[in-house]
């Protein structure tokens, strides 16, 4: 495989995502693949400093069209500092969380419009879009049960229950619109199941793309 590829994990807090992520990460490079890990917000020095300002639980009055824009900005530095280079390199990214993370949490929940939030992106992506998006469904009473027992909230898992709902029918449309790169996961299953899958996954993906 010579092409670079570009993976997204999305879906709500507390779904379990950032394990998969890591274990999917440690099972490519153990077969031999040149893999990206980053994570949104985050991956640059840069946008890094965003996330500090964006997930301050000290700061809840951070106007939702501010939040938009902090989250778009992140993303831009991260698409034209790492992500773009490595995949036009030919490497392996994975991103935990990308753009649709900003329709499910800003468009739907915060409820700025998908439409809006979209138009802010594609400003800060110039048209980057993921290869495959691995979906961790995992509805939100459940993911926040696993939130609560973690501790620490940052101002974004510190929402009440209606807007992580929210965020959760969010992800789930964003699922069928884009039925073509998004992969559900049931993120009820135990940990092994579900990298199981998902190493499958890629592998059948690799398989087909090679022989097209
Ligand atoms: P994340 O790093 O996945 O949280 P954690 O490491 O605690 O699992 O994401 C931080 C929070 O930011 C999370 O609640 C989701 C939210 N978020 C948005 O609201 N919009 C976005 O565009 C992104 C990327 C994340």
């Amino acid at each position: 495989m010579n092409k670079g590829l570009f993976i997204s994990f999305e879906g709500s807090d507390g779904t379990g995502k950032s394990t998969q992520v890591r274990l999917l990460t440690e099972y490519l490079r153990s077969e031999g693949y040149d893999v990206l890990l980053t994570r949104e917000p985050g991956g640059t020095v840069i946008s890094e400093r965003i996330r500090n300002i964006i997930l301050d639980p000290s700061t809840p009055e951070m106007d939702g069209h501010t939040e938009a824009l902090l989250y778009a900005a992140s993303r831009a530095q991260l698409v034209a500092e790492v992500l773009r280079p490595a995949i036009e390199s030919g490497k392996i990214v994975i991103c935990d969380r990308f753009m649709d993370s900003s329709i499910a949490y800003q468009g739907y929940a915060r409820g700025l419009g998908q439409d809006t939030i979209r138009m802010i992106n594609e400003f800060a992506v110039h048209g980057l879009q993921p290869d495959i998006t691995f979906f961790m469904d995992l509805p939100p009473e459940k993911a926040m049960l696993r939130v609560e027992s973690q501790g620490h909230k940052d101002r974004l898992e510190a929402e009440d229950m209606n807007f992580h709902d929210k965020v959760y029918q969010g992800f789930k449309e964003l699922s069928r619109f884009y039925d073509k790169r998004y992969v559900r996961i049931d993120a009820s299953e135990s940990i092994e199941e579900i990298s199981e899958k998902i190493r499958q996954y890629f592998r059948d993906y690799v398989e087909r793309r090679d022989r097209a």
